[in-house]
């Protein structure tokens, strides 16, 4: 066992863990923050996108051990004020979450996504997202869902806000 700490969407968190455990184990079961899906446990499907230290990585690769003394920022932070993301938001108007499952990982990749590029084109977005599937195949509503996020669709007159 090990004690850690690290700060979880702004809060600290500290935690006596076994050595062998993932960050993906350790969010989901230990800390109760089970936004973070797990789908492949192999880093193939993205399910388990965070963000530890400005940067995306699956947190199934990651021992939680490795995380010590990190910030890590997960799907719940997106909300935390109590009110939806202009991105969640997005999404929600062009269904853009069928099961959901791929949805939380899809959010914190799109964020870094747009820390790196405000206003992605249509191939950045795709090239962005890449390493994160659905199943349900619902790409085209989820780039819609971040052009529409980021001003691109109001600005071509395709959609109108109130
Ligand atoms: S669960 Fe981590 S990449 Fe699939
Ligand atoms: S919404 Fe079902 S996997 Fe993406």
């Amino acid at each position: 066992m090990k004690r850690v700490q690290f700060t979880i969407n702004g809060d600290l968190y500290e935690r006596e863990i076994h050595e062998h455990r993932t960050l993906l184990h350790v969010l989901r079961e230990e800390i109760g923050l089970t936004g973070t899906k797990e789908g492949c446990g192999a880093g193939e499907c993205g399910a388990c996108t965070i963000i530890m230290n400005g940067v995306p990585i699956n947190a199934c690769l990651v021992l939680a051990v490795e995380a010590d003394g990190t910030e890590i920022e997960t799907v719940e932070g997106e909300s935390k004020s109590g009110r939806l993301s202009p991105v969640q938001e997005a999404f929600d108007r062009h269904h853009a979450v069928q099961c959901g499952f791929c949805t939380p990982g899809m959010l914190m990749t799109i964020k870094d996504l747009l820390q790196r590029y405000p206003k992605p084109s249509r191939e950045q977005i795709i090239e962005g997202i890449e390493g994160n599937f659905c199943r349900c195949t619902g790409y085209e509503q989820i780039i819609e869902a971040v052009l529409d996020a980021t001003g691109q669709l109001e600005e071509k007159g395709e959609i109108k806000h109130a």
